[in-house]
């Protein structure tokens, strides 16, 4: 276990640099929206839906289009996170096929079913077969800088398509609500980061409380289901334990339910309560009411309520608190970050059949 006041452990510990990224994710997002607005992606005449195919951390952009886009913008945004692509995919679906290392299966099997189904598609990745497939076809690339895990590269993974979105005149107001975002993240970098002593340091007390508990992230559905989602696998991936998510008010009708035993096993919870303020106001009510139902089952409840104006500051004010503590997770088990020997295991044995 590392003492989360040395930062020089911590950084020890860290062997791909997982730590610095976290920090730089302010000016990632500015450059991932200017890389987004450069790229050479030819307008298209008619989006009847947009399509965003791809998996684990190169898939969670897609859950953040689909949540940005859901009051502004007139087409549905789904996120496929397959082999294969729905049957309604065809001529009038934009496919972002998005892979940061570019090599990806699934994703890649996708990319082809797009071509296949005649999709206008765009690839959004760092390199690997995707990039090479996409130019070979005569297919946009977005290509952002390698070197990230992927998880750590969300602004690339997330910003280039609505910058795209935004050159399509299809979305508006995108870079003051960018700029804004870059203002956030900086602030919270200083609040989050490694320099800052746990006493004052939210992610680090957090972590504190979920080490050798199972966290579960509430989240609301529309604005805050994304974050939840995301927390879920960044402690999967950086912390390398358990986690689980869910939204209101669908968990009003089920989940809740299933508070009453084993109460051994409940007492290993600690629920965390992401709030927003573009919630559905009954939603508000119906945090408050649950709380009340399980706080004496768990562990502990933490709430945590966004900041920022724009939506895109306040999805990533959450997130960004969930990244720092789930690597703060990490560094209390003992475990690097950024590795996730299992996925490359599981990548390596697939490609061997
Ligand atoms: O964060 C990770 O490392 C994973 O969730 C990957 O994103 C996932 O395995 C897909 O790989 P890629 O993003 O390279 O397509």
């Amino acid at each position: 276990m590392v003492n989360l006041n040395d930062a020089g452990a911590l950084r020890t510990l860290d062997s791909t640099g997982f730590f610095e990224a976290l920090a730089g994710l302010g000016e990632q997002c500015l450059k991932a929206y200017e890389i987004g607005r450069k790229a050479a992606v030819p307008r298209l005449a008619e989006v009847r839906n947009i399509m965003v195919t791809g998996l684990g951390g190169s898939a969670i952009g897609g859950d953040l289009l689909r949540v940005y886009c859901q009051e502004r913008l007139g087409v549905p945004v789904v996120v496929n996170r397959d082999y294969t692509l729905p049957a309604f995919a065809d001529a009038g679906t934009l496919v972002f096929a998005v892979s940061y290392s570019g090599n990806t299966e699934e994703t890649l099997s996708a990319y082809h079913q797009a071509r296949g189904k005649g999709c206008p598609v765009v690839a959004l990745t760092s390199g690997g077969k995707l990039q090479a497939l996409a130019a070979a076809d005569g297919v946009p690339v977005v290509q952002v800088p390698a070197g990230l895990a992927p998880r750590a590269a969300t602004g690339y993974l997330f910003l280039p398509m609505l910058a795209v979105l935004e050159g399509f005149g299809i979305l508006a107001g995108v870079a003051d609500e960018v700029a804004e975002l870059a203002r956030e993240l900086e602030a919270y970098r200083a609040a989050y980061g490694l320099e800052t002593p746990e006493e004052k340091n939210p992610a680090k007390r957090l972590a504190q409380n979920l080490k050798g508990r199972i966290p579960v992230v509430w989240g609301a559905s529309g604005t805050t289901e994304v974050v939840a989602q995301r927390w879920k696998g960044q402690i999967n991936e950086n912390a390398k334990a358990p986690a689980y998510w869910n939204v209101f008010p669908e968990l009003n009708h089920n989940e809740v339910v299933g508070f009453e035993q084993p109460a051994e096993l409940l007492r290993q919870l600690w629920i965390v309560f992401l709030k927003d303020s573009g919630d559905h106001p009954r939603v508000g009510y119906r945090m408050e009411v649950t709380r009340q139902i399980i706080e004496k089952r768990v562990a502990g409840v933490t709430e945590v309520v966004s900041t920022g104006a724009g939506l895109l500051a306040r999805l990533y004010s959450l997130i960004y608190l969930g990244d720092w503590t789930s690597a703060y997770l990490a560094a209390l088990y003992g475990i690097d970050p950024g590795p996730v020997k299992v996925i490359d295991y599981l990548k390596g044995e697939l490609a061997k059949r």
